[in-house]
């Protein structure tokens, strides 16, 4: 009687170690997910002959060092989605056969270099889907892409990592790369070297980044990658002149644009929406503008030059007139004194004449005393005539 009791034990304990709590196995235990179920940690009870192993939306900060040794068969892990900060050395160095490893969504702080290292290198898939804390992370993942000689992996997937720069050749150690997923980062530039490695390359996904154009350096790097299929829709690609050799490299590149029809100028506002492929010197009104260009340019420096002309001489003026003070207060009181003459050989003739209009004018005069020349008023005193001399400016 002890001895069923303790048979019936074991099974049932045997049964619940074979499929963990709060998990759910399928497959005749091949395939094990806990999703959503509050986990800390990896159970440690898996079924050994687990080949998939899905555990997702749940609280791990980190990896417990042999989290995974009883299930050496596993092929598929998918630890998407668990706020793991931390990937220790040798996390999954015990899965032999593992050959896609998701860790999708995890905000990734520390990755040890030797992170992604498993014997026999079988690792063909790593997502690491919006899963880059930041720029040290993405050195840490460098580091550990090379200490782990990850020449089996085929695909990478980098998309919605704030990515703003990759460092030249960081894919190098990656001889086999088919599919990389750099979509939906911050990327502005592809320059030489940064594809360099990865000449095997059927994928590239650089949709939603942010290129305002692609340089010649970057078209020559692309180039290289003589048998990709190339995303690069929705991009803020500013249509200004020097975007033409991009468009015209979509037209001719033995490069496939898998959504050239989807690539649009999305600034200035006067072309938005216009096709980058058909855009041209014509539609981007380039021939004549940018002679209109360099004539504003030139204008505006011939102004600011002509300011500080003006500038300088109005202070040399100033400087002359503080100088000689004394000369233009002596100079103008003479006039004063020369106009006051005038005046009066005025009013000496209008007595003469006693010509009502005349006595008008000198009245009027009075005010333009100053401009008065004192040969006008010996011509004016000495006839009716009223005629200016040619050579004197009022
Ligand atoms: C794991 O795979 C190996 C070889 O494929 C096999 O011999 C072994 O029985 C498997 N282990 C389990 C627990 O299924
Ligand atoms: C990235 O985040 C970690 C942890 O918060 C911090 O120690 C590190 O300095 C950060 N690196 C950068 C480049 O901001
Ligand atoms: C790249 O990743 C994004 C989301 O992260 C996905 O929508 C897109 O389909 C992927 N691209 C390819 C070519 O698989
Ligand atoms: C892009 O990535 C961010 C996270 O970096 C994510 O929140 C956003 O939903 C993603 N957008 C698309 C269209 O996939
Ligand atoms: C790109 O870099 C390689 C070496 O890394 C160099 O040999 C080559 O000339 C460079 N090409 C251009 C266009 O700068
Ligand atoms: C590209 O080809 C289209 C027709 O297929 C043509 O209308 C367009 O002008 C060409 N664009 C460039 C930049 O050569």
């Amino acid at each position: 009687m002890p001895l069923r009791l303790l048979l019936v034990l074991f099974y049932a304990c045997a049964s619940v170690a074979l499929c963990p709590p709060r998990c759910v196995c399928s497959d005749t235990l091949l395939t094990v997910r806990c999703a959503s179920a509050d986990l800390a940690r990896v159970p440690s009870a898996l079924p050994s002959e687990a080949r998939t192993l899905v555990i997702t939306g749940n609280v791990m900060r980190a990896l417990d060092n042999g989290a995974f040794n009883g299930v050496r068969n596993i092929t598929h892990l998918d630890l998407s989605n668990n706020g793991i900060m931390e990937i220790g050395s040798h996390s999954f160095s015990s899965l032999h056969s593992l050959r896609s490893l998701l860790l999708n969504n995890n905000p990734l702080t520390l990755i040890h270099p030797e992170a992604f290292s498993v014997p026999g290198c079988p690792l063909e898939e790593l997502a690491l889907h919006s899963s880059l804390y930041n720029y040290t992370s993405l050195t840490d993942l460098i580091t550990a892409l090379r200490w782990g000689k990850l020449t089996n992996l085929l695909l990478l997937d980098l998309s919605g990592n704030r990515l703003v720069l990759l460092p030249p050749g960081m894919f190098t150690t990656l001889p086999s790369l088919q599919h990389l997923n750099l979509s939906n980062n911050s990327l502005m530039a592809v320059y030489n070297g940064t594809f360099s490695g990865v000449e095997q390359l059927r994928k590239l996904d650089l949709s939603l980044n942010g290129f305002k154009t692609i340089s010649i350096e970057g078209l020559r790097e692309l180039e290289r990658l003589k048998s990709v299929h190339l995303l690069l829709s929705e991009n803020p690609f500013t249509c200004a002149c020097d975007i033409q050799t991009f468009a015209s490299w979509l037209n001719t590149s033995k490069v496939r644009v898998g959504d050239v029809d989807r690539l649009k100028c999305e600034f200035p506002e006067v072309v938005r929406g216009a096709l980058l492929r058909v855009v041209n010197a014509q539609t981007l009104g380039c021939s004549g503008r940018l002679q209109r260009e360099i004539l504003e340019l030139s204008l505006q420096t011939s102004y600011v030059f002509l300011g500080l002309v003006l500038g300088f001489v109005g202070m040399v003026f100033l400087l002359v007139v503080y100088l000689n003070r004394k000369g233009i207060k002596k100079w103008v009181t003479d006039i004063h004194e020369a106009c006051r003459d005038v005046l009066e050989g005025y009013h000496y003739r209008y007595e003469i004449d006693s010509d009502p209009r005349l006595g008008q004018v000198s009245k009027s005069q009075q005010g333009q005393c100053r401009r008065m020349d004192t040969r006008l008023a010996q011509v004016s005193s000495n006839s009716r005539i009223v005629q200016i001399p040619a050579d004197v400016a009022l």
